[in-house]
């Protein structure tokens, strides 16, 4: 089943709750874009294009819930719901990409009326969706390429078909190398504070059968410096021109250690990451969340720190281009140098 899609008779946006799992599997569906903004938000759903393709399905519902007659009035719905829908999450490159991709469908038809416009919202929306998917696989065939039989692979977060529309990322290649019969064992870091290793990777593992440990995140220089580790998998939640990444916090310091020992670290990202517009990470707006993510961690009542302790919680850091071994795209495998690399797969994925 897809992490994200649309019920057209409601109509709804209908998501996997990924706050509830592992313990339990809950669908819910999200009516209007104010709760679309705040499952982005709260992380209900989360990973760079998995909120994309949610934004842009609310879109798609702020369309069908507009009550406007004229094709104006539509439009000015629209970008206030964009506007809303953009302010949720800072970091990732997807959901702005996602939301002017979807107001640009919008303006091509104004004059076509604002019965067209709304049915094509719809349509590019699910487009978008099934878009994700077959780039996602793309990613995993070049991907997996670069692992061999009997790898040991890091990987970081949760980068998987949760992550996505469905198949993942830096997921997918593992899961892409794994179904073509390479015995592949993941790390999963557990990535603090949310735990999105530990909760969400590892049960993504589980289904598809391969063969992993959890590790606490300090747990990585330890495999990595002790020739343990083959290869480092991470996706990303945008990269800028020059080819460095923001992704999920503990992703640098993951990077540092991998380069020390010589071990290649692999950005696996589909185009829509790359940010051409920003000349280097430094101009990437970094996102601070709730103190109380690093306080209590299952956020049930139970702290792990002196009541009245304060806390800083960025949820994503920079890593500097070099780096980066590879970045592996719908396109291929990028090497440096990265300025170049980077905008030729962009343009070239834009043409298909
Ligand atoms: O805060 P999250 O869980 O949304 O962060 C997700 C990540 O950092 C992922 O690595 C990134 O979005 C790529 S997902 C294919």
């Amino acid at each position: 089943m897809r992490t994200i899609s649309w019920d057209s008779k409601t109509p709804a946006v209908r998501i996997i709750d990924q706050r509830r799992l592992p313990a339990d599997l809950v669908i819910i569906d999200l009516h209007n874009p104010q709760e679309v903004a705040a499952s982005i938000r709260q992380m209900a759903v989360r990973g760079a294009p998995a909120i994309g393709a949610t934004a842009a399905f609310g879109l798609a519902l702020a369309g069908q819930l507009s009550t406007a007659g004229s094709a104006q009035g539509l439009w000015d719905d629209l970008e206030a719901a964009a506007t809303l829908l953009r302010d949720a999450r800072p970091t990732a490159t997807n959901l702005g990409w996602a939301l002017d991709r979807l107001l640009q469908t919008a303006h091509d038809s104004l004059e076509k009326g604002p019965q067209t416009m709304r049915r094509r919202l719809v349509e590019e929306a699910q487009k978008l969706a099934d878009e994700d998917v077959e780039v996602n696989r793309r990613i995993g065939q070049h991907g997996a390429d670069l692992i061999n039989d009997g790898a040991t692979v890091l990987h970081h977060c949760n980068t998987g078909a949760l992550a996505t529309v469905d198949y993942g990322t830096a997921l997918g290649v593992i899961r892409t190398a794994h179904d073509q019969g390479k015995r592949v064992h993941v790390l999963v870091d557990e990535t603090r504070p949310r735990l999105q290793g530990a909760r969400l990777t590892a049960w993504e593992l589980d289904q598809y059968g391969i063969s992993y440990e959890i590790i606490t995140d300090n747990a990585a220089g330890y495999f990595l410096h002790s020739g343990q580790v083959a290869t480092v998998l991470v996706g990303a939640d945008r990269v800028a021109s020059n080819g460095d990444v923001a992704n999920k916090i503990g992703t640098y310091m993951l990077a540092l250690a991998s380069n020390d020992n010589d071990v290649p670290f692999y950005c696996a990202v589909p185009t829509s990451t790359i940010d051409l517009s920003l000349p280097s990470g430094e101009t990437i707006p970094i996102e601070e969340r709730d103190p109380a993510e690093v306080l209590d961690l299952q956020r049930q009542g139970q702290p792990i720190a002196p009541d009245g302790s304060r806390a800083r919680n960025p949820a994503f850091d920079i890593t500097p281009s070099r780096l980066i071994t590879a970045f592996i795209t719908e396109i291929g495998v990028l090497h440096p140098p990265y300025p170049t690399s980077l905008s030729r797969a962009v343009k070239e994925a834009q043409r298909t």
